[in-house]
């Protein structure tokens, strides 16, 4: 007995499917509960049941007493299946899967037809053979051409080395699972990462075709270990359907990435290869404050005359928020390295062993220390642990001097003096801490949310620089010289993007400059209000620059219906409401007509709900507004930070990342289309769903 169950539960722990689990957890309660019953009664068909594979694919249901129905896991259609004691066996069940009457396999089978003949050059063509072949085997077929598209893209996606296929475990564990599979070498297998890089790269080409507005760029630096450079970057968009992307877009090898040119000319190579010479709006760099401005100058000159910029290219250049965040929180952090050091070294002797923990612990309960934060050691390139380290120690400061006079061992004790530096660092690191994690924990990062965080930051630091205290005013002085120059460079897209926001509009630019400007507010809030005004002329100038060929139902009659379009022409389908129109265009005459940026700015602001979702809010009002809405658009798909999905926003190394020694050792085409196709594949469906039991093994 104990045997069998023990037979069943191995058997359903093979094929990982929680509801055989399920079974054979039932089976073994109910032999549990019942041992002399089951010990007489002779093998039920509840065991026999089991040996199937059909039941990979069916549950059972029980649908009155002793009466059963085997219910298809996929299309969810019923079977008889046992009936008092009369069994009605598997087969028309096998029936079911095996010759194509489940709808679900259907659709499946032609999903991996459809596959199959993507990868081939010459389409359709799959012979007869093979088809059969392949329903006659539960929709599983062995195919070299598939299975080794499907290794191309584990090498991709998981980054494996080119070099496993030669692996000899590897091999092994191939050879095990399909004898057929002839494994490629290296090359071949370089060319099967490659094709499948174009294959997408097609298809995110026709996407980028039909943008409907433009596209904004980040640039990332890459560096060999032989210094040459590799340039990333990566296109930021909103779509047709309002939803905000990001793809990388290049990955290119320059000779000296720090050269003058060397930036333009691959944006420009890269503009040519998208066939977006004249969608580009904006550039995220994430360089450093020194170099910023050489690079930007320089963009600008090189760029500028070859593509339409917007307010004559003041917008152009965006620097990373998460980049200036990391800036002064490292340089800050450096400027007490000492005591950080003594810190990190106090940590290590209380944390060295359990018996020191426990009297440190008790020397803080003595003195009164809530004890609420757990002291803990930091990663130096992650500066969030090194905050989080600092902020917990501050918390034991006089425990850790207590220790120091009574532990001979232990003299790394922070003075009083270093203490009361640490706290007036960590006030403001908290700033950019908290602040660092609102972005990262925002899903669509919208250029819109970036205001909120960076004006707290300049008005807090601002404000801290004329501190009575010599030691607040001092260290504020030291972070708020590098953020005040981000402010000054990117303050404006930050107060554009806000102003797109209908729960601020102009206010919260009004309400914020007020306090970081006092009385010269209104200089300011002129500027972003001058600015977007001219903006939005442009926008009505070339009211569709950039559409593609086709323009859908709702924009193309509101862009003519729209009384601020010079270019309105009468409908000229002919509604026959020509009258009307005139009619309409008369009683108008007297009234002042506003255009849709004022009347936008005029109407009360949108509440503060939670979970307001602004690119919704933007696409249901697309018809009211549809100049500005374009507008918008193209604002809000601005990236203002350019930490991707993967990189930690805390890490020193968003300046420029490092490849590792295998990348550096491949070709140039095979770097891009390993990062490229890794970028574009983790979006595909394929490889978000669990993989279909469909698949599997199947053998009777
Ligand atoms: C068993 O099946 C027969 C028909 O195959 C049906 O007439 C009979 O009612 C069923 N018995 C039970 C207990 O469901
Ligand atoms: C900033 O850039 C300059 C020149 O590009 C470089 O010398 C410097 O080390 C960089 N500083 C930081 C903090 O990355
Ligand atoms: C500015 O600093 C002063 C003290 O220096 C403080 O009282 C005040 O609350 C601060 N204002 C803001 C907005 O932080
Ligand atoms: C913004 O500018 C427009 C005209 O350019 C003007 O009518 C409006 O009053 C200004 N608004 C603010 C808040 O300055
Ligand atoms: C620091 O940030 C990284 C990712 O950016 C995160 O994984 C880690 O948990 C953070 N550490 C702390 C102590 O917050």
């Amino acid at each position: 007995m104990s045997l069998l169950v023990f037979l069943a539960t191995g058997f359903s722990n093979l094929c990982c499917d929680p509801t055989a689990s399920c079974l054979a957890a039932r089976t073994m309660e109910a032999s549990d509960a019942e041992p002399m019953n089951t010990e007489i009664t002779p093998p039920t068909s509840r065991r026999r049941r089991k040996k199937s594979m059909v039941w990979e694919h069916f549950t059972i249901e029980t649908i009155s007493g002793s009466c059963t129905r085997a219910c298809c896991k996929l299309c969810k259609q019923t079977f008889a299946y046992s009936n008092g004691s009369k069994v009605a066996g598997t087969s028309h069940l096998k029936r079911h899967i095996a010759l194509g009457s489940c709808p679900k396999i259907k659709n499946l089978e032609k999903q991996q037809l459809a596959l199959t003949s993507d990868t081939k050059a010459d389409g359709d063509t799959i012979e007869p053979t093979k088809r059969r072949y392949r329903t006659s085997s539960f929709g599983y077929a062995f195919d070299q051409e598939q299975s080794c598209t499907y290794l191309a893209k584990m090498i991709i996606v998981h980054e494996y080395p080119l070099h496993m296929v030669e692996h000899p475990a590897f091999l092994s564990f191939v050879q095990s699972i399909q004898p057929r599979f002839k494994m490629n070498d290296v090359n071949a297998m370089e060319g099967e990462v490659l094709s499948v890089y174009h294959k997408e790269k097609l298809n995110l080409m026709q996407v980028l075709g039909t943008l409907p507005g433009r596209i904004s760029l980040t640039i990332g630096l890459w560096t060999t270990s032989q210094t040459l450079g590799y340039i990333c970057l990566s296109g930021q968009y909103i779509d047709l359907d309002w939803k905000l992307h990001r793809r990388m877009l290049n990955f290119m090898m320059v000779a000296s990435p720090h050269s003058e040119n060397a930036l333009s000319e691959v944006i420009s190579v890269s503009l040519s290869d998208w066939n977006m010479k004249t969608k580009l709006f904006t550039i995220t760099l994430d360089n450093n404050c020194s170099s910023h401005d050489i690079y930007s100058a320089n963009l600008r000159d090189h760029l500028s005359n070859k593509n339409t910029l917007v307010l004559k290219g003041q917008l152009f250049v965006v620097r990373c928020y998460a980049n200036i965040l990391n800036v002064v929180a490292q340089d800050v952090i450096a400027s007490i390295h000492g005591i950080v050091y003594n810190i990190r070294e106090s940590v290590k002797f209380v944390k060295a062993s359990p018996a020191r923990e426990e009297k440190f612990s008790e020397i803080a309960l003595q003195i009164g220390i809530p004890g609420t934060k757990a002291l803990s050691l930091d990663v130096t390139t992650l500066w969030n642990t090194t905050y989080i380290m600092l902020d917990a120690a501050l918390e034991y400061k006089e425990a850790f001097t207590f220790l120091e006079t009574c532990d001979d061992n232990y003299n790394e004790a922070p003075s009083a003096d270093d203490w009361k530096k640490v706290e007036v660092v960590c006030t403001y690191l908290k700033l950019l801490y908290e602040s660092a994690n609102t972005v990262m924990v925002t899903i669509d990062q919208t250029a819109n949310i970036f205001f909120q965080e960076a004006w707290k930051i300049q008005l807090e630091l601002t404000n801290a620089t004329s501190s009575q205290d010599l030691m607040v005013s001092s260290i504020a002085k030291e972070m708020h010289e590098k953020f005040d120059k981000y402010w000054k460079d990117c303050s404006l897209v930050l107060a554009l993007a806000v102003v797109m926001d209908p729960r601020f509009k102009m206010k919260l630019v009004e309400f914020s400059f007020s306090k970081i400007y006092g009385e010269d507010s209104a200089r300011y809030v002129k500027v972003v209000n001058d600015s977007i005004h001219e903006l939005y002329l442009e926008y009505v100038m070339q009211p569709l620059p950039l559409t593609p060929a086709y323009i859908d139902q709702g924009e193309a009659s509101h862009v003519n219906g729209n009384d601020n379009n010079p270019h309105t022409t009468p409908n000229p389908m002919g509604d026959g409401l020509l009258d009307f129109d005139i009619f309409l265009s008369e009683t108008a005459v007297n009234q002042a007509t506003k255009s849709e940026l004022d009347q936008y700015l005029e109407e009360s602001l949108v509440p503060r709900i939670h979970g307001f979702d602004i690119l919704n809010w933007w696409k249901l009002n697309n018809l009211k507004y549809p100049i500005l809405s374009k507008m918008a658009k193209d604002i809000l798909a601005i990236p203002v930070s350019i930490v991707g999905t993967g990189c930690s926003i805390f890490g020193s190394g968003t300046g420029s990342r490092v490849l590792d020694e295998y990348r550096s050792s491949l070709r140039p085409e095979t770097v891009e289309a390993l990062f490229c196709a890794k970028d574009w594949l983790q979006y595909l469906p394929t490889f978000t769903e669990s993989p279909s039991t469909m698949f599997a093994k199947l053998e009777f």
